[in-house]
């Protein structure tokens, strides 16, 4: 099923007009939530950073997120999804095409799901990544619909047989083209802050979570990408991506080549949040 505002539709009847904002001027705002064992994960993390989100481009959403949560609980049992995504998004809506707020426009959400594996191979094995200048706009905190820049720089990674995007500002490591990049040097967790940067992924915060129990500590500054290429351990996580190790980067070995043994530790702590 697909959830349009409060209508429960199929994929078919579902549609977008030609004049929805999200379409023609990418406004608007999303969250990627995980489904483990048909529970959604970290629900009151994403549903507060949509908020942020939507009060951060003044759009309101069609109803409170008591509501929503509801709603995204009905959707993932209706479609008995077990281990999967919800993907969430809510435009400024539909009006005719002006670049200023419509008076009268009533905004979209939709949301749905969708069957995925975890990244096993790739936690496993690790993956290479590009590096490419981070030309995208400053408020990359707000997990906006305008993604062309991390598009094209994914696209780029791919072309190079890489996987992975790592963008640098002004010769500092922001954060992956739809991830959060870490470093471990002299045994510290290194990561970007949250900041305009970058956006404060929940995999990101669940991470500094779990290494504080851990006992590892965490130092919340930019690195550079000589620190990157000098690093013990790389990894990236998100949503998708879990903790994946990073073991090359432009083919350069990053350290042993091999995921980190305080990667290992972080994803072996993580499993026990989601079991
Ligand atoms: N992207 N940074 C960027 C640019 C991202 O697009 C994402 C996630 C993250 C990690 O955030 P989180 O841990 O909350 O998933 C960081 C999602 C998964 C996507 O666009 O598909």
């Amino acid at each position: 099923m697909i959830l349009v505002n409060d209508q429960w539709l199929s994929r078919g009847e579902a549609k977008v007009d030609i004049e929805d904002r999200g379409y023609q001027f990418g406004d608007g705002v999303y969250e990627v939530i995980r489904v483990y064992n048909g529970k959604l994960f970290a629900l009151d993390e994403h549903l507060q950073r949509l908020k942020r989100s939507l009060v951060a481009i003044r759009i309101k959403p069609p109803y409170p997120m008591e509501v929503l949560e509801k709603n995204l609980y009905q959707l993932v049992e209706h479609d008995q999804l077990t281990d999967g995504i919800v993907y969430l998004q809510v435009t400024r809506g539909q009006a005719p095409r002006g670049h200023g707020f419509p008076k009268a426009a009533q905004s979209v959400l939709t949301a749905y799901t969708k069957s995925i594996d975890r990244p096993l191979k790739e936690m496993t094995s690790g993956i290479s990544a590009h590096l490419t200048a981070d030309i995208r706009w400053l408020r990359c905190d707000i997990k906006s619909l305008n993604l062309l820049g991390n598009v094209l720089a994914k696209q780029e990674a791919l072309e190079k047989g890489c996987q992975e995007t790592i963008f640098h500002r002004d010769g500092m490591v922001t954060e992956g083209g739809s991830s959060n990049v870490f470093i471990v040097q002299n045994q510290q967790l290194v990561t970007h802050p949250s900041s305009h940067l970058i956006l404060n992924g929940i995999t990101r915060q669940q991470i500094i979570k779990l290494a504080t129990v851990l006992g590892i500590p965490v130092v919340e500054r930019a690195f550079s990408i000589d620190d990157l290429f000098a690093a013990e351990e790389v990894f990236v996580s998100s949503t998708v991506q879990e903790v994946s190790p990073v073991v090359t980067v432009d083919k350069v070995v990053i350290a042993s080549g091999k995921p980190g043994p305080l990667t290992q530790q972080l994803q072996k702590q993580f499993e026990t949040l989601i079991n």
